[in-house]
């Protein structure tokens, strides 16, 4: 039976510990700052609310609060981190944030998990990024990937490419979401009803998404598959190609990314 343990259950921590609350078998502390949320959040999904240090006492701690507020838990985390016999393993979901950040913070070797999780985390659809530290051993990898797999995909990775898969996994829900309301005025344009023309968008989007996974064929094949010779899909395309569409979603990520 894991323990899992949340620090900060704000929008990403709460999202991870309702994946996590779908199997039966994961225990949870919750603790957060205003301690109402991480009352709110016991009451929908059982477990047990704690102070920052007692939820060391797991065997997976996530750390959920802003990158900027991670020095001040620290503060707070490392006598009882220095103490403990057999640390958790720390889950760390901070952007730009390095395992060897963590571990100065730390103030000890601990090991750490850090993954990149996205917003879709929250219908069980997320991908999430992540690499372990070297003293993560493989079963304790198992037991988390297990434990958390309501989650979504999780993909294993070198660490210097979480940034960069990043601003595709994490950044991209809202480069989705601004093509699929982009795609919705479309059809109102056409005529359709707004909530139908939504419908579509979504439903189509994740339809295209799933086709690609699946079959595992290149985007370029399956759009070539849609577009019938003088047919209406690829007068749409053109339309999408003079508008310098492909262009602007790659400068999107390379923007995302400190780069534009
Ligand atoms: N949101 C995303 O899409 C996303 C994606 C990938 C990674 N992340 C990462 O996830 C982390 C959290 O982001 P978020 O968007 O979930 O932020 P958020 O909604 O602001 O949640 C942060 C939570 O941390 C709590 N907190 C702050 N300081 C604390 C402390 N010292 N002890 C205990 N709890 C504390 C806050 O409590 P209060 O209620 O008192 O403010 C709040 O509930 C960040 O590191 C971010 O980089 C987020």
């Amino acid at each position: 039976m894991p323990v899992l343990g949340f620090i900060g259950t704000g929008n990403m921590g709460s999202a991870l510990a309702r994946a996590a609350a779908k199997k039966p078998e994961n225990r949870l502390l919750l603790a957060n700052r205003s301690l109402e949320k991480a009352e709110l959040l016991r009451e929908e999904l059982g477990g047990e609310l704690t102070f920052n240090a007692d939820a060391l006492a797991a065997d997976y701690t996530f750390l959920g609060v802003k990158p900027a507020g991670l020095e001040d838990l620290f503060e707070e985390l490392r006598p009882a981190l220095a103490e403990a016999e057999r640390p958790p393993v720390l889950v760390s979901m901070a952007a730009v944030t390095s395992i060897d950040r963590i571990l100065a913070l730390a103030g000890r070797e601990v090991p750490v998990i850090r993954i990149m999780p996205n917003t879709p985390v929250a219908v069980g659809r997320g991908v999430i990024l992540y690499t372990c530290s070297p003293l993560v051993t493989k079963a304790q990898e198992a037991i988390f990937l297990e434990a958390m797999s309501e989650g979504g995909r999780f993909i294993r990775t070198e660490e210097r490419l979480i940034d960069a898969g990043a601003c595709i996994s994490g950044c991209g829900p809202a480069f989705v979401d601004l093509f699929a309301e982009a795609l919705a005025d479309g059809g109102v344009a056409c005529g359709l009803p707004r909530a139908l023309a939504l419908e579509l968008a979504a439903a189509t989007l994740e339809g295209a998404a799933a086709l690609m996974l699946e079959t595992k064929k290149h985007p370029a094949q399956l759009k070539d598959e849609v577009c019938s010779p003088g047919g209406t899909t690829i007068q749409g395309v053109r339309a999408l190609e003079k508008g310098g569409f492909r262009s602007a979603v790659m400068e999107a990520v390379l923007a995302a990314r400190g780069k534009g």
